[in-house]
């Protein structure tokens, strides 16, 4: 449905993620001119408050999580916010929220930042008090189910009250610039799209190597593992962009379908393709951190860390294996995708190896693609050229230098008023990804597969490195 939203309903509105990235990304979108002045922005959550109270509350976090020379226009930013306390298992407590919010409910956009396990007693609330009308959007963060099951019973439960049109599930690594910038690469020029297959690619690897453990989210860690929280998700958006076909426009639906496709040709994971571990006590950074069993206080089976070599059943990528890997407590915080070129066929210059080329294309911290080329070392050799592999670096925030680096939810937020579905993952693809998932954690089961442990700051177990070097590769550092 066409329309820019002029009201926009929060729920989970003094959470953790309200907290640190909606509430600055909107104040953002504030001060960059980049919101209709109409727009209303209501907060909604379990505690009592007054309009005058959420603002302070606001205040607070903004000061707290957005840097002082983005705050300039602060003030005006939170004369548009207003508050209504709900309880959502309570369905009473809908009539008065659809007095603070106005029927009819015509240009509303909702956003549940709340437990997955409120989505259903929320979207009941919202339907009966008018607010789910036809053209009411509304967004859902993560996590979106544990399994395939799960995940179609919420899938379920939204399409009762919303069309697949108006639904916006989030994967916030899809309103990254860096990601969206894959894209560009792919198809904004020529150089890439006729090497981007079985026959020059060799592997590509994709790494989301984090530096934080556990953190505050302990019941839910737990309950999930690195699989489900990263690879389910981030990884397989990432793995998509980098293994899909043209897509004929970047219209929503255009890009999607060539991202399930990808999903969807995901071969089943076989026994020996994936590695799994937990962290113990080590040293990140030149701080001595504890292990995940001692910031947990108990024993677990859990996995903050897995590698995977995975495989993309269709004619392009035939025989090209995508090795991921993600973990918690790594040395480095760091996204990356690594494509690694097949070897010249035949070296001309007596016996020197010409090492393959590589594209790195940095995703976070540093934006930046480097392509490794050989070149000839300057000087003058009388035993034929010498060769030396040389990086062709291109620094996207020096390419770009005064040009504000957004994150990623003020991105999605601007999407999701405006109504634009192409950074917001459809049904079939997290159905898709779900199944593949599922097909990992059942011979995981089957294995009876535990964790292997690897010490904090280090890059995992042993034998995520020796998975690699089972298919002839090492994981880029
Ligand atoms: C979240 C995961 O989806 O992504 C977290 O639940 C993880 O465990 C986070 O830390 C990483 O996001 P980013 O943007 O910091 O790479």
């Amino acid at each position: 449905m066409s329309f820019r939203a002029d009201r926009l309903l929060l729920f989970g509105a003094t959470g953790d993620l309200a907290q640190r990235m909606l509430l600055p990304s909107l104040c953002a979108l504030h001060t960059d001119g980049l919101i209709d002045p109409e727009l209303r922005i209501i907060g909604a959550a379990r505690s009592d408050m007054s309009d005058g109270e959420y603002r302070n509350f606001a205040r607070a976090s903004l000061e707290k999580f957005m840097p002082a020379e983005r705050r300039g226009r602060m003030a005006d930013f939170l004369n548009r916010l207003s508050y209504q306390h709900v309880d959502v298992n309570d369905l009473a407590a809908f009539g008065p929220l659809a007095e603070k919010v106005g029927l009819p409910a015509e240009r509303l956009a909702i956003f549940l930042s709340t437990a997955p396990d409120l989505f259903r007693p929320t979207i009941k609330g919202l339907m009966q008090a008018g607010l789910a009308n036809n053209g009411t959007r509304i967004s859902l963060e993560k996590p979106l189910g544990h399994d395939l099951a799960s995940s179609r019973e919420i899938n379920d439960a939204v399409a009762a009250a919303f069309p697949e049109g108006c639904i916006f599930r989030i994967d916030h690594y899809l309103g990254k610039e860096t990601v969206q910038n894959l894209l560009a690469l792919r198809f904004a020029n020529l150089l890439f799209e006729p090497l981007w297959n079985a026959q020059y690619i060799d592997h590509v690897q994709i790494t989301v190597a984090e530096t934080v453990g556990l953190e505050s989210r302990v019941d839910f860690y737990d309950g999930a593992g690195a699989l489900r929280d990263m690879v389910q998700n981030h990884m397989l958006q990432l793995l998509a962009l980098v293994a899909m076909e043209p897509p004929s426009s970047f219209s929503a639906d255009a890009v999607r379908d060539e991202k399930v496709k990808v999903l969807r040709a995901l071969r089943r994971m076989e026994s020996g393709e994936s590695v799994t571990g937990q962290y113990r006590a080590g040293a990140v950074s030149g701080t001595i951190v504890p292990g995940y069993d001692e910031e947990l206080g108990r024993d677990s089976n859990t996995e903050t860390f897995v590698a995977l070599k995975a495989h993309v059943d269709n004619w392009r990528w035939k025989g090209v294996p995508f090795y991921l890997r993600t973990g918690k407590r790594l040395p480095q915080r760091v996204t990356e995708i690594v494509v690694q070129f097949r070897p010249v066929p035949h070296s001309i210059f007596n016996g020197t190896k010409a090492k393959p080329n590589r594209l790195v294309i940095g995703i976070q911290p540093e934006e930046n693609i480097t392509l490794s080329l050989m070149s000839k070392v300057p000087g003058l050799d009388r035993q034929g050229m010498s060769l030396r592999q040389v990086p062709l670096d291109i620094a996207m925030p020096d390419a770009f230098s005064g040009k504000v680096r957004r994150i990623a939810y003020e991105r999605l937020l601007l999407d999701l008023i405006e109504g634009d579905q192409t950074l917001f993952v459809r049904r079939d693809e997290v159905e898709a990804q779900w199944a593949w998932i599922d097909g990992i954690r059942e011979e995981w089961h089957k294995d009876g597969m535990a964790p292997k442990t690897y010490s904090a700051g280090s890059w995992g177990p042993s034998a995520a490195i020796a998975l690699a070097e089972r298919g002839g590769v090492s994981w880029h550092e």
